[in-house]
């Protein structure tokens, strides 16, 4: 949700915080704030929009110092304003706080702290974690950042800065992401690795109620006041994958880094005519041919990944499988036994439902194998085994190179499973794998030539509502490319199967209405699909459909079509995703919104 960068060194600390804090935007951009110390004094500048914003607006260059802390914000509690903004302080300004998370007791605290005489100045719960600390400070700020936490009931990830101990940085999380990034002569803390990624690659996570203590040439980690060892991590992310490189947007940069995402997603693990997670699963082949059914877990665009994943693994490896929102599951009593599996699919690897999912699938025994993008994450931290994929960060809001690598991975554990189980005869193997090999370069294809797709934009740009359908595996597309669409336009958009579409959806149908129908070749639906289309041209609609290059029929009774390269069916989704990401980003771009920060959404939903 928010975002945190701090940093301890030689270097002046507030170019270094506005440049991290550019690349964690993503996380937060309602305000964004920046403190330092400098010779005996905190120095503040902070306020209200994006940093591009506030830049013009506040001199975020004249904060002197070597330690400072930052912040962008998601607001939770209290509106947007300026003393809402992080940094917050107490009394005397002697303490600085950055936090990310929510304080469930804080109007308690408060009422207890006014009681004591502090003054507050802003409506938000982290105010109170800066007076708390003040209550507690006796000369030593680790101890009173330890003493406050005792009170504290929530989720936070923090940063502490003290005047009176100018060359240290505190940090601390409970359900909250925060790392340590360890450099020369440098320090740092961020809630993600992209904040530091120019500085350094080798990183620790930080797990629930350790505190670190950094100071520019040292970094101490405690639990219980006992200091503890932990692994540095070597991120191997190049640095140019979290800048634009000449794209307008990242979202626009990340659809088009989609081939080699998914070649790097595929790198190594296709081998001598199957599947080879050998390096990675850390499962047995027993234990997966037991297997009597799979439970998939996940939010948002991952959760559409894991219904076309539901697809793939009953039709191909033949097992049952159940896709729940980790939302839901998480207050559910689920029904699990030793022979279900339980995989979680996140991006981010910290969203909080889909962690909170995983932990109560785990109290009841089931093994967790989650599907995550990054490296290190909570999820993949507290998983029995971890799929990569191998996206590199993804930055923009919206979900894009995460999604298909997700799909890839998902068809991949497919095989794998289908040859456990020896439901596969090893021709129809072969086929599916050299299919997938050829994606990478069918879309590349597909990327070079985006005319049509801008021209279609047009149509959509003054349009209030939007419907999409799709059958089978295309289905969950149809809601992928609606969620696409309305995140980052703002236009109401709709995903159905196209059958289910006569059940009600159809009277939204007139003149005024573009329906965008996956409409590619299979044995299964694709002639259901055609009738479907004509129903939606009987009540006047617009027809976009995506359709497989050489399909002359589609042509007669669509608007306009979409063509994509002939593939598998199954397949078929990972290449009819692209025309409708393109489609959304093009449309926000004609409707003059930032499609990298769409409003009210933060990339990583690290709060319930
Ligand atoms: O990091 P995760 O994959 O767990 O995130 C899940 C959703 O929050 C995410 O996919 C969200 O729906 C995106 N904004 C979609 O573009």
């Amino acid at each position: 949700m928010c975002g945190i960068i701090g940093y301890v060194g030689n270097k002046k600390a507030s170019p270094i915080l506005f440049e991290g804090l550019k690349k964690l935007e993503y996380r937060g951009y309602d305000s964004a704030g920046i403190c330092t110390i400098s010779e005996n004094k905190t120095l503040v500048e902070k306020d209200i929009g994006k940093l591009d914003e506030i830049k013009k607006k506040v001199d975020f260059n004249s904060l002197k110092g070597n330690i400072g802390l930052s912040h962008c914000r998601w607001a939770t509690h209290g509106k947007v304003t300026k003393e809402n903004a992080h940094p917050h302080f107490d009394c005397k300004n002697r303490i600085s706080i950055v936090h990310n998370g929510i304080i469930e007791n804080f109007q308690e605290l408060k009422d207890y702290l006014i009681k004591k005489d502090h003054k507050f100045r802003s409506g938000t719960d982290t105010e109170v974690i800066a007076h708390l600390i003040e209550e507690n400070y006796k000369g030593n700020i680790e101890n009173a950042v330890r003493n406050s936490l005792k009170k504290i009931e929530g989720s936070y990830s923090l940063g502490v800065m003290c005047l009176d101990e100018p060359d240290k940085l505190i940090a601390t999380r409970n359900e909250s992401p925060l790392i340590i990034g360890l450099g020369k002569d440098e320090n740092f803390i961020a809630s993600d690795v992209p904040a530091i990624l120019k500085h350094t690659n080798k990183v620790i996570y930080l797990e629930n109620h350790e505190i670190a203590v950094l100071t520019k040439n040292d970094v101490k980690i405690k639990l219980d006041k006992k200091k503890i060892k932990k692994t540095i991590h070597k991120i191997d992310w190049d640095s140019e994958l979290a800048e634009k490189t000449g794209y307008k947007h990242f979202m626009l940069k990340e659809i088009h880094e989609q081939p080699r995402a998914i070649t790097e997603t595929l790198n190594g693990r296709l081998d001598h005519g199957g599947v080879d997670f050998r390096k990675e699963l850390k499962f047995s082949e027993k234990y997966l041919k037991n297997l009597d059914r799979i439970i998939i877990v996940a939010c948002g665009t991952s959760w559409h990944a894991a219904l076309a994943g539901e697809f793939m693994l009953e039709e191909l490896a033949k097992i049952p499988v159940e896709v729940e929102y980790a939302s839901e599951f998480r207050y559910r009593r689920p029904i699990i036994d030793k022979n279900t599996l339980v995989i979680a699919i996140s991006q981010s690897g910290e969203t909080a439902d889909t962690l909170a999912a995983i932990r109560e699938a785990k109290n009841r025994n089931a093994k967790i194998l989650s599907i995550v993008n990054s490296k290190g994450s909570s999820i993949a931290r507290e998983s029995d085994s971890v799929l990569y994929t191998y996206a590199g960060p993804e930055i923009g809001v919206a979900s894009t190179k995460a999604f298909t690598t997700q799909l890839i991975v998902l068809y991949l554990f497919t095989l794998l499973m289908s040859s456990v189980r020896k439901s596969l005869k090893k021709d129809v193997m072969k086929g599916l794998i050299e299919n997938l090999r050829k994606i990478p370069l069918e879309m590349e294809a597909m990327l070079n030539d985006t005319k049509s797709i801008k021209k279609i934009a047009e149509i959509y740009k003054e349009k209030d509502h939007a419907l999409f359908l799709g059958r089978g595996v295309n289905f969950p597309l149809a809601l992928e490319g609606a969620l696409k669409l309305k995140e980052v336009s703002y236009i109401h958009a709709e995903g159905y199967p196209a059958a289910e579409m006569k059940h009600g959806p159809i009277a939204l149908i007139d003149k005024k209405m573009p329906v965008m129908v996956i409409a590619t070749k299979d044995v299964y639906t694709y002639k259901k699909v055609l009738g479907n289309i004509q129903e939606v041209k009987a009540r006047g609609g617009i027809v976009i459909a995506i359709a497989t290059e050489g399909d002359k029929q589609i042509g007669k009774i669509s608007d306009c079509v979409i063509y994509i390269p002939k593939t598998l069916y199954i397949l078929s989704s990972i290449l009819a995703v692209v025309p409708m990401q393109l489609l959304a980003y093009y449309v926000a771009r004609d409707r003059k919104l930032d499609p990298d920060k769409p409003r009210n959404l933060s990339k990583s939903v690290t709060v319930e």
